[in-house]
């Protein structure tokens, strides 16, 4: 294959240089293409733009492949945890067994929050969303940790190893305080004998006199959930994150922009969409027929299916989806939303609709099953989310602070007025403003 590209524009041609990934990934390097035609791309929601370079995450989507760090999502499903997965997507490599103590115990060193926050907590209304406090709280947490959030960005690296143990740490608890905080419950501190996902569930669930202890089973769908969702490219939320480190901002700002950025039901709030979606087919009678239907006409859309990147089965909502009934089981309990969720399923993946537009079901249309299994109120879901992309998005900032990459900055088309000379205000009459010219 030749090693450039050429653009013919009228008369002019540009010469641009390919550039392949280690998984054989193409692209035109298009940096110089301003600068010597005066052109710019247009690609709209970014499907052909690639961002950044990256060595953390790799995804085939018309494959079908997840991995981290170059390990299969399946393996790491099957052995790993949350935890060595988190190490792995940070510093690049499996932990060995002392490493990966040491990372576990700075994890849980930093669980506390200091009381200070509590008062912040009690300034919230008591109908906020948890997302809203949760950016809030971690862009809080960097006012309470300022040595490692100054936004001198030698410093801040100096200081990552800390700074991402607070955030993977803290992230669970503000999570679980925000909760708490709205039910009307005491604050639960986390337990030194107790492993990330476990710890999680006590501060949610537990009482001052009566402690939660969750089924081995419903840990372990958490842990994989949280794992499953540990990092995945160039999302909505992790460009975020990296468009404001790329400014300079410290990782605690970063991470707070990207919590906002998963909010909508687009991306992270998709989980919540997917249970009130089933839930709304349950209470109309419907098995997921009619749905479909309305559906396919443009006046639904069945959340938790179709993704910008995958064009084949998601590798996550297919190891989520097994370990439904697992935990379903395990709380001797049936959810007729289950299924609901495996008859549209079934439904959609033989219907010609959904086979040419090549929409399959993603990680969120079976995660909100297990999360409503667990006791997790939908508004939490996203949550969930959140705490489960911290690794993520602190690998990407770390990535973004060690390169010599520029401030993000796109172009645009600008497609507004004109130049115009300014109206005063005793000359705009009742009719105003004028009607826009053809
Ligand atoms: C994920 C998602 C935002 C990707 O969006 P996208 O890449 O911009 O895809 P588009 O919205 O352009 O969809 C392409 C076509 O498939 C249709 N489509 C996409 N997702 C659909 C869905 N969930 N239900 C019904 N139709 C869908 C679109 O209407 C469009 O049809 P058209 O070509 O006839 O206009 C989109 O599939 C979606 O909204 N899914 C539901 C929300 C969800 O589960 N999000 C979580 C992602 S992990």
């Amino acid at each position: 294959m030749e090693d450039t590209a050429t653009l013919r524009i009228a008369d002019e041609n540009y010469t641009f240089p390919l550039m392949v990934g280690t998984e054989g990934e193409k692209a035109i390097d298009t940096r110089s293409l301003r600068s010597s035609s005066g052109f710019i791309t247009y690609d709209d929601g970014y499907g052909n733009t690639g961002s950044c370079q990256s060595k953390i995450t790799f995804i085939d989507g018309e494959k079908g492949i997840l991995r981290y760090r170059g390990y299969p999502i399946e393996q790491l499903a099957e052995s790993s945890t949350f935890i060595e997965a988190a190490y792995l997507i940070i510093y690049g490599e499996l932990p060995n067994r002392g490493q990966l103590s040491q990372f576990s115990q700075n994890v849980l060193r930093q669980a506390r929050i200091d009381v200070g926050m509590n008062n912040i907590f009690e300034g919230f209304p008591h109908n906020s969303h948890p997302m809203a406090m949760l950016s809030a709280m971690l862009n809080t947490l960097g006012c309470y940790y300022s040595e490692l959030a100054s936004n001198n960005r030698e410093r801040d690296l100096e200081n990552f190893d800390q700074a991402a143990s607070v955030l993977l740490s803290k992230v669970r608890t503000l999570a679980a305080m925000s909760y708490r905080m709205k039910q009307g419950l005491p604050f639960i501190y986390p337990k030194g004998n107790m492993g990330y996902s476990q710890n999680f569930l006590h501060m949610m669930f537990s009482e001052p006199y009566n402690e939660y202890y969750p089924h081995d089973d419903v840990t372990k769908a958490l842990d994989l959930i949280f794992l499953l969702h540990a990092d995945h490219e160039q999302n909505c939320s992790t460009s975020t994150v990296r468009m404001v480190a790329s400014g300079g901002a410290n990782l605690f700002a970063s991470v707070a922009a990207g919590v906002c950025a998963l909010w909508g039901p687009l991306h992270g709030g998709a989980n919540m969409a997917v249970v009130k979606m089933l839930q709304e087919i349950h209470d109309a009678g419907d098995d997921g027929r009619k749905f479909i239907e309305k559906a396919k006409k443009g006046e639904a859309r069945l959340m938790g299916f179709g993704h910008r990147v995958y064009k084949n089965y998601d590798p996550r909502a297919k190891i989520l989806g097994e370990y439904c009934e697992k935990v379903l089981k395990a709380l001797g309990r049936k959810d007729p939303l289950l299924d609901i969720a495996r008859h549209l399923e079934q439904e959609a993946l033989s219907d010609d609709y959904f086979i040419q537009r090549k929409l399959y079901p993603n990680v969120d249309f079976y995660s909100g099953i297990i999360l409503k299994a667990v006791g997790l109120p939908l508004d939490m879901f996203t949550v969930i989310f959140a705490i489960g992309r911290m690794p993520g998005w602190i690998a990407n900032w770390k990535e973004v602070a060690e390169s010599s990459s520029r401030i993000h900055r796109p172009r645009q088309i600008y497609v507004g007025p004109t130049i115009r000379d300014y109206v005063m205000m005793k000359d705009r009459g009742r009719d105003w403003p004028p009607a826009a010219k053809e």
